[in-house]
């Protein structure tokens, strides 16, 4: 039975190799050991992925992939699926046209042949030969030392494997940055990472926590980082010792006898997902977040989510639909104009509105709305406040709104939203008022073609995502997520805003 799959994956995968790469020369370009003063050239004729390494069973390779159609990366690819399961995301990715070369030295080092600008690289210790194992982990030997050197699975990219530990000094990261899964001391979360170029401004917001039951062992304080790993029964264990899990959490296929290959991706929805490999298609085992209310994607900044419907209605009352204003570029609340109203931000203030997530924020105490309010109105980090009438919990925020669901109307939410200043920004950040009212004007005219745009893009881009989905996410079509585009997106509800809050 276990051979019966090995020799059909083996097929599978030889016929995958052959239509990936054209049928031309697989086994003269790809080894299975790469040796000091090894180097390989990217070759454009290849269409999406150029082998370089396999493992001994021909299930995975190493190489050269096509991302997005356009750049350049390098990654570790479960061939039947074509799946990147690891991938080096380098900081400043190269074109796939880009005349790279990787060479192993005692490092693996992918070089821009161009400009002679290393592009990435392991940055190890030296070791001997790297070699990829049958787990599809990329390890650098050294005949001087018992462990590897290095190894892709202690820098996971979206995905762990069967096997791989998760640990605290790692993290996954959804293929376009946005979320991350990180461990603390007996729990696993996930967040919303601050837009870039917000420069400390903006914290990671969590929005799904699983904390250790410990049934089984107790997690120690001071006895060591736990980790996670995906294991072969089908569930996720949380350990700080081998042998005891201190959290088993179980997916769907559970102790069902299911032996294959098993991943678990953060995926660019912010959902982190189970897979098992049936030897045609990644069969999903388990979602972690089931509440679309719950999923930051879903709505987006400043808006808040309709259970059970999901349905997207804006803080600011701007048009409804996802992403109502750009989350945040640039500086933070006090910025040059002293974080006065008006300038870089307007307040809204909405009844009835909550986070989903409040179970995961501070709070502290407070008599009245009015109170909470002020703990959050003179605080430069922070972003909303909600009260809870009924318990006098204050809940703060030190991200922009998100992930607001409707509630009682005894819930009582205080806003700092995003009003001008990414108008500002785009005026070679003049800064003034002046130039964010132009940007606003032509923003205004712009805004109704804009959003028609908007609508199509986004029910494309809806189509797409669910196409990823039922063929299994394939690893290279990025979504673009509302940061990516919020570009065009947010003149529309900057100007929205704008109307509203001159009426
Ligand atoms: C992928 O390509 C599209 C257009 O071809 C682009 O808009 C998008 O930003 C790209 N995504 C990434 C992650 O590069
Ligand atoms: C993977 O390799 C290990 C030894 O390195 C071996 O014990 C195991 O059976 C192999 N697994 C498969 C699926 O080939
Ligand atoms: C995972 O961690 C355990 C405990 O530290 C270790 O024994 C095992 O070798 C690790 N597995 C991998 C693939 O690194
Ligand atoms: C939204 O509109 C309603 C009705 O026009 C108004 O009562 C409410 O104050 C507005 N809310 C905000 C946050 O502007
Ligand atoms: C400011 O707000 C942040 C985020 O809500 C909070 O963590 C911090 O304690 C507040 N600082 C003060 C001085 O209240
Ligand atoms: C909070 O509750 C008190 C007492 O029940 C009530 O007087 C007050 O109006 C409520 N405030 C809000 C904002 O709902």
């Amino acid at each position: 039975m276990a051979g019966e799959l090995t020799v059909m994956i083996c097929m599978a995968a030889a016929a995958l190799l052959i239509s990936l790469t054209g049928g031309a020369g697989v086994a003269a370009a790809s080894a299975k050991e790469l040796r000091r003063g090894f180097s390989a050239t990217h070759d454009t004729s290849y269409s999406h992925f150029q082998p370089v390494l396999t493992d001994p069973t021909g299930a995975f390779a190493f190489g050269f992939l096509r991302v997005n159609s356009t750049t350049l990366d390098l990654a570790v690819l479960h061939l039947p699926s074509a799946f990147p399961l690891w991938r080096a995301m380098p900081d400043r990715p190269a074109p796939w046209s880009a005349a790279a070369s990787l060479s192993f030295n005692g490092n693996l080092v992918l070089t821009d042949a161009a400009t002679n600008q290393v592009l990435w690289s392991t940055a190890a210790a030296a070791g001997d030969r790297a070699v990829l194992l049958n787990t599809s982990n990329l390890q650098i030997r050294s005949s001087s030392s018992p462990v590897a050197v290095w190894q892709s699975f202690d820098h996971p990219s979206d995905t762990i494997v069967q096997g791989q530990n998760l640990t605290s000094s790692a993290a996954l990261h959804s293929i376009d940055q946005r979320f991350a899964m990180r461990l603390g001391s007996n729990y696993f979360a996930l967040y919303v990472e601050p837009p870039p170029l917000s420069s400390g401004s903006v914290a990671a917001a969590m929005y799904s926590r699983h904390t250790a039951l410990e049934a089984k062992a107790q997690i120690v304080a001071g006895g060591g980082p736990i980790y996670v790993r995906v294991e072969a029964d089908g569930y996720l264990g949380m350990y700080q010792k081998e042998g005891a899990p201190a959290d088993v959490m179980s997916f769907d296929t559970f102790n069902h006898g299911v032996r294959a290959l098993r991943r678990m991706t953060l995926e660019p929805d912010g959902n982190l997902r189970a897979y098992y490999w049936d030897g045609s298609r990644w069969v999903l085992d388990y979602t972690t977040i089931t509440d679309s209310c719950e999923l930051p994607t879903t709505c987006g900044a400043y808006s808040v989510c309709v259970q059970p419907s999901g349905r997207c209605a804006c803080l600011a009352n701007a048009t409804d639909g996802p992403g109502c204003a750009a989350p945040s570029v640039g500086s933070g609340l006090c910025g040059t104009t002293g974080g006065e109203v008006g300038g870089l931000y307007s307040e809204v203030r909405r009844h009835g509105v909550e986070p989903a997530n409040k179970e995961l924020l501070g709070f502290e105490h407070a008599p009245s709305a009015g109170d909470c309010e002020a703990l959050c109105a003179r605080n430069c980090s922070c972003w909303g406040a909600v009260y809870s009438n009924g318990t006098g919990y204050c809940y703060l925020m030190d991200y922009p709104a998100q992930l607001m669901v409707a509630a009682d109307k005894r819930k009582v939410g205080y806003f700092k939203v995003r009003s001008m200043e990414e108008a500002a920004a785009r005026g070679g950040r003049a800064g003034g008022v002046k130039a964010a009212l132009l940007a606003v004007g032509v923003a205004v005219v712009a805004a109704a073609a804009a959003f028609g745009a908007y609508r199509v893009w986004d029910r494309r881009r809806r189509a797409a995502a669910e196409t990823r989905q039922q063929l299994g996410a394939d690893g290279d079509g990025l979504s673009p997520g509302p940061y990516k585009n919020l570009g065009s997106f947010s003149s529309v509800e900057l100007s929205s805003s704008f109307n509203s809050s001159r009426r």
